[in-house]
């Protein structure tokens, strides 16, 4: 299978000569950044409306058949086109840190084998780097590899708040931060559509777990839903200038996401005046007339039951919509209305009206920046007696223990999946860079079986590896499964949650065996987020976090290990000493209740580090956290208020001996306010790399909204004057520098 355009990418004879004209002049400002063209257009929100006059003309042409068609599925991943006018049907793909494998016209994989991509780290490791340059190199090559294989549409990034550890889908998103998700997800959204392809932000909104997540309705106050859950949203739109955006699963307040007038029509198409389109989570249509009237603009899914003979006319936005037209119970406005958003995406991702440059597929330029990536995003957690990074004079033997040493990840956690041309497994990575003169072993120690049992043939073998090693490398933690997604081993994985924190398959056995064999343990934990160590932490020296590193993950983890990588990730998600100190399961409602499943997200704004930090509860690591082979002095803060503004400056040295990386993070602290307030929030921060010995002045601006809360009776955010504290820390609870400041 080719992935090229047919020949109507080329707008047809039949569409406007003017149109023609006016989609071309704007592809030379669109080809270099798109969103140049977008700031400077005066609608803004990543839609320059010059071509409005066109798009009408063009809509004016069309029967309403036609339009109908453009707004549902006619395919697993396609929407209709008219080919009649030049307009190609629109081709969408998952999905978060790759391109999907071919699902051709109706999920029938495409075995022709040219259907791979670079899998990138996934979204919470693309997070932990805190490095939003990287957000942007990681759309570039999504959006340049999506564009190679013919897509349109690139489904995501995933922004969704991280509120429990338990949610299935933690691995694809970015944080239980709104400023941090934000910031990643700006980067990474422009990345992609710096190519020409559309990003589609998802799932708005609430989207917080898998289980029941068809049938979960979320409550939550107005000011947790303005100060968590929508501010990455909000910030994809107005500043990434998102074309697209996913409604999802759930319902909101008592109505589906992806028709919610209020999400979608008061606040993303109102508020925001996002001039995009809405497409629907797969199946997640549930109510013709409120699709119409509630903003949704493109019906997406698919019916597996009725494979292959899916009946695409039938969605909720087909057939039945021309009937209610043509019986005017409907105004052909609304229809043309949703048509007029997907003709502004396509001529905006040039697939009307001019021709796109090319990208390209799986190039090494693609797989070096998903290593980059990997490199910044592994966290060292713990590293008691500088256990690492290992050495390799005097280490002559490393047992490497534990199946996620050699389980390949790509195709795991379900829709995200992506099919690399190869994956650098962690097993693979030590054996290439600890070289000849260390004798590496390996031993799985663990089965990923649905049953969970220990098996003690494994450990027993296993601890006799790490007996007879100098060093032991243990890699496990969390599974994702692989085509049985749904089922064995899907702990990080879309359609389910995690059952419980605890480590799956009989790990704590085994590692607390192994440990007690050898302390010089490393443990390397693989996984969407926090698991339970209770059982063994207090035993070893040294921890690294890993996520799901993409195809070249085991490469980058072996650098860390080895030294060749100075550590700089840091974890964009607090971890819990147990589940039960999360605010989701110690204030709030989850999974929800029996009969309706509401969920009530009692816990309110005190997400994550949030509520850790104001209710005095003590993480295992805390949000922020990650160390470094060298260390790092702060001084010299001076805060300069500028109007409501006030710019930080500060002094960062690296006092070790070593060049690394920190990542310096501003907090604020509200002194004295009227509603009560997190005891510090995230509201800046820089990644700065740094020689042995050198320092650097960084300067960070705190703008008014770093100060502000949104008040529920004033429907708005509020600045009360009073004093504020500025914190400077290289985690949320390690503060190296502080400030005050009258406003
Ligand atoms: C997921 C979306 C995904 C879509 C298409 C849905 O099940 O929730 O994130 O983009 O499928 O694969």
């Amino acid at each position: 299978m080719t992935y090229k355009r047919p020949s109507f990418r080329v707008l047809c004879s039949l569409v406007l000569v003017a149109f023609t004209v006016a989609c071309s002049t704007s592809e030379k400002v669109q080809t270099s950044d798109p969103q140049a063209s977008a700031l400077s257009s005066n609608e803004g929100n990543g839609i320059n409306m010059s071509h409005e006059a066109q798009i009408n003309e063009l809509i004016s042409k069309m029967t309403l058949e036609e339009k109908v068609n453009m707004i549902h599925g006619v395919s697993s991943f396609t929407s209709g086109g008219v080919p009649r006018l030049g307009i190609p049907e629109m081709v969408m793909s998952d999905g978060p840190h790759g391109v999907r494998p071919e699902h051709g016209r109706d999920w029938a994989l495409d075995n022709a084998g040219n259907d791979s991509s670079t899998y990138l780290p996934t979204g919470v490791g693309l997070a932990a780097t805190w490095n939003p340059e990287l957000g942007y190199a990681f759309g570039e090559v999504l959006g340049s590899e999506a564009k190679a294989r013919g897509k349109d549409i690139i489904l995501g990034p995933g922004v969704n708040i991280m509120r429990t550890p338990l949610n299935g889908r933690n691995f694809e998103y970015l944080s239980e931060d709104p400023y941090l998700t934000s910031r990643m997800a700006v980067g990474y959204i422009k990345g992609v559509q710096s190519q020409g392809v559309a990003a589609c932000v998802k799932h708005y909104a609430a989207n917080n777990q898998e289980i029941k997540r068809a049938k979960v309705n979320v409550e939550m106050s107005e000011r947790a839903l303005r100060e968590l859950y929508l501010p990455a949203f909000k910030a994809a739109i107005t500043e990434g200038g998102a074309l697209s955006i996913m409604g999802a699963y759930n319902k909101f307040r008592g109505q589906y996401c992806t028709h919610n007038q209020y999400l979608i029509n008061d606040i993303l198409k109102g508020e925001w005046g996002f001039k995009g389109l809405v497409v629907s989570d797969w199946g997640a249509v549930m109510n013709t007339m409120e699709a119409i009237n509630n903003g949704t603009d493109i019906e997406m899914g698919t019916d597996l039951l009725q494979m292959p003979n899916i009946n695409y006319n039938k969605f909720l936005l087909g057939d039945t919509v021309i009937t209610l037209v043509k019986s005017g119970q409907v105004k052909e406005a609304l229809i043309d209305e949703k048509v007029r958003r997907i003709l502004r995406v396509m001529s905006h991702t040039n697939m009307i009206g001019a021709k796109r440059t090319p990208g390209a597929l799986s190039t090494k330029a693609h797989q070096e920046t998903a290593r980059r990536i990997a490199e910044e995003a592994i966290v060292l957690l713990k590293n008691d007696g500088n256990l690492l990074p290992l050495q390799k004079t005097g280490v002559k033997s490393i047992a490497v223990i534990g199946a996620n040493a050699t389980r390949k990840q790509a195709m795991g956690g379900g829709s995200s999946q992506v099919l690399p041309p190869y994956e650098v497994t962690p097993l693979q990575g030590i054996q290439k860079l600890a070289g000849a003169g260390v004798n590496v072993t390996f031993a799985p120690g663990f089965e990923v079986t649905r049953a969970e049992k220990a098996n003690q043939a494994l450990i027993d073998e296993a601890v006799k590896a790490a007996k007879s090693a100098d060093r032991v490398i243990f890699v496990g933690g969390w599974t994702h499964g692989y085509t049985d997604a749904w089922n064995g081993g899907a702990y990080d994985a879309e359609g389910a949650d995690k059952p419980s924190l605890k480590m799956p398959f009989a790990q704590d056995q085994l590692l607390t065996a192994v440990l007690k064999a050898n302390p010089n343990t490393v443990v390397v934990l693989i996984g969407g987020g926090p698991i339970d160590m209770s059982q063994w932490i207090g035993q070893t020296k040294a921890v690294v976090q890993a996520w799901y590193p993409g195809m070249e993950g085991g490469t980058a983890l072996a650098k860390v290990l080895f030294g060749e990588t100075n550590p700089s990730g840091k974890l964009p998600v607090s971890f819990p000493k147990r589940l039960q100190d999360s605010p989701a399961h110690a204030l709030g409602q989850y999974p929800g209740d029996k009969d309706t499943v509401n969920v009530e997200y009692k816990e309110d704004i005190f997400v994550g580090y949030r509520y850790f930090d104001t209710y005095k509860v003590e993480p295992l690591f805390s949000f922020g956290h990650g160390l470094s082979y060298t260390t790092f002095g702060y001084s010299d803060l001076k805060l300069n208020r500028q109007g409501d503004a006030v710019q930080v400056q500060l002094q960062v040295k690296n006092t070790g001996p070593v060049a690394g990386a920190e990542v310096v993070q501003l907090y604020v602290k509200d002194e004295q306010s009227s509603v009560k307030r997190p005891e510090k929030e995230l509201k800046a921060f820089s990644k700065v790399f740094l020689k042995p010995g050198e320092s650097k002045t960084i300067t960070l601006t705190l703008a008014k909204d770093a100060f502000q809360f949104y008040d529920e009776a004033k429907k708005g955010w509020v600045l009360e004057p009073g004093k504020f504290q500025i914190l400077a820390g290289s985690s949320s609870k390690d503060i190296r520098a502080r400030g005050e400041v009258t406003l």
